[in-house]
């Protein structure tokens, strides 16, 4: 079967690694993929979805799945499905869950899953009212997708309100905050649960946890994610329980009956209070780095996961998912999450990879004299398999240590939290 992945991160890399291990997978292709993806299929250099879509009727691509949520929310999936292709990922009505947090606050109201009690407007004063009938610390949210900056934790009345009218005028999120969610502070702890779902059945997958902060020690600016590790004992089953039969089930039904059958990841935030799941946001992709560990522990056919939940048969197939831990850290380049950074050239050492540790591909690029280089943002994500958290992680720093570039920054600790005694 000929696949094609849309996106160029070490998610898609990650992708592209397992579909490549499958022995049903002939040609692959990237669009756009990045300077390394070639060691495992073809880059394409189309970003018109509708040319893509023609692409893939030409090279007999039976299979696309969409790694981003920029591509989903611009209607990728439609595009291709009205050419009778089969692709992973929701058609734009349900992406919509991720690109407007008002209309995923409406959906879970409409649908009675537990969600913090908000409003959703356009108007200050509006928001300003609701504001007053709340305590501190206060959530303000710009509607629209924001990069995981759109959420301002306020600690007083007054800074929500201002909060509020700076995305309600345009001036923090533009387009993004010309609506807002306002809603109550829930106090717990969080949790990411990733659902794959045809529409109809969803398979949980092991559980991730990522590190949002740039630095060691949870210190730093927020950034795309430092690292993962999975699984993670983070929920017990009976919490798991709860969230698929309060959350997952319902949104998933809901979806369908709504007219917008959900094919794809849904990855669910949720925050735990009292040992009660709430569901703060959903994104409708995979995380990254949070795919790059599950396709690391991924031991049966990836094509056939993602190709039957494609096409509407995932209770065809069972996914087995590896004994091993998986932990991966991220290597971003100097000026990584402030700004770009000049081009490093990258120096792998020969034995770097084996059976418990590999590399996945970012931001790279590949110079005149066809060396690799680091071309700013996250490069790559040097991931560690072993028998238990410690020896996964020993293997990914291991990892680490052989990959050289000037200003290459990582985290010291990721997986702290499985490794507290
Ligand atoms: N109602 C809430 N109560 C407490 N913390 C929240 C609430 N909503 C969001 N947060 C915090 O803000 C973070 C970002 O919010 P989220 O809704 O996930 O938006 P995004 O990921 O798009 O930035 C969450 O991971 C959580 O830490
Ligand atoms: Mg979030």
């Amino acid at each position: 079967m000929n696949a094609l992945i849309i996106g160029g991160g070490a998610r898609e890399y990650a992708i592209g690694r397992a579909l490549r291990a499958d022995k049903n997978c002939e040609k692959l292709y990237f669009a756009p993929g990045n300077g390394a993806s070639e060691k495992l299929g073809a880059n394409i250099a189309i970003a018109d979805l509708e040319e893509l879509a023609d692409f893939a009727v030409k090279n007999d691509i039976k299979l696309t799945i969409v790694g981003g949520e920029e591509f989903l929310t611009k209607g990728a999936v439609d595009v291709f499905r009205a050419k009778n292709l089969a692709i992973f990922g929701p058609a734009k009505a349900a992406a919509r869950l991720e690109g407007s947090k008002a209309f995923m606050k409406n959906f879970l109201a409409d649908n009675r899953i537990p969600t913090a009690r908000y409003i959703e407007t356009d108007d200050p004063n509006e928001a300003a009212r609701f504001i007053a009938t709340l305590n501190a610390p206060i959530v303000v949210k710009a509607d629209g997708l924001c990069a995981g900056k759109g959420v301002i934790i306020a600690q007083s009345a007054e800074e929500a309100v201002k909060a509020a009218r700076d995305m309600l005028s345009g001036t923090s999120f533009a387009e993004a905050g010309k609506r807002v969610v306002i809603e109550e502070f829930l106090d717990g702890f969080e949790l990411s649960v990733f659902a794959i779902s045809d529409g109809r059945d969803f398979i949980v997958l092991p559980a991730c946890q990522d590190h949002k902060r740039l630095l060691t020690g949870d210190q730093g600016p927020n950034t795309g994610g430092m690292g993962a590790y999975a699984p993670a004992p983070l929920a017990t089953d009976e919490l798991l329980e709860k969230i698929k039969a309060r959350i997952i089930r319902p949104t998933i039904d809901a979806a369908r009956i709504d007219g917008m059958p959900f094919t794809g990841v849904l990855f669910c935030g949720i925050m735990v209070v009292d040992n009660e799941p709430f569901t703060l946001e959903f994104n409708v992709r995979f995380g990254d780095p949070e795919c790059e560990a599950l396709m690391a522990l991924l031991d049966s056919s990836a094509i056939e996961l993602f190709y039957n939940a494609a096409i509407g048969r995932l209770s065809e197939v069972k996914p087995r998912f590896s004994d091993k831990k998986a932990v991966g850290v991220v290597i971003a380049a100097k000026n990584y999450p402030y700004g770009s950074s000049e081009p490093a050239t990258i120096t792998i050492a020969d034995d770097a990879e084996n059976e418990n540790a590999h590399i996945l591909f970012a931001a790279v690029s590949k110079n005149a004299e066809g060396k690799l280089t680091a071309s700013g943002g996250r490069a790559l994500v040097a991931m560690g398999l072993g028998d238990d958290v410690k020896s996964a992680r020993r293997n990914a720093y291991d990892l680490v240590g052989k990959i050289r570039f000037d200003g290459m920054q990582y985290r010291t600790d990721i997986a702290y939290q499985a490794l507290r005694s």
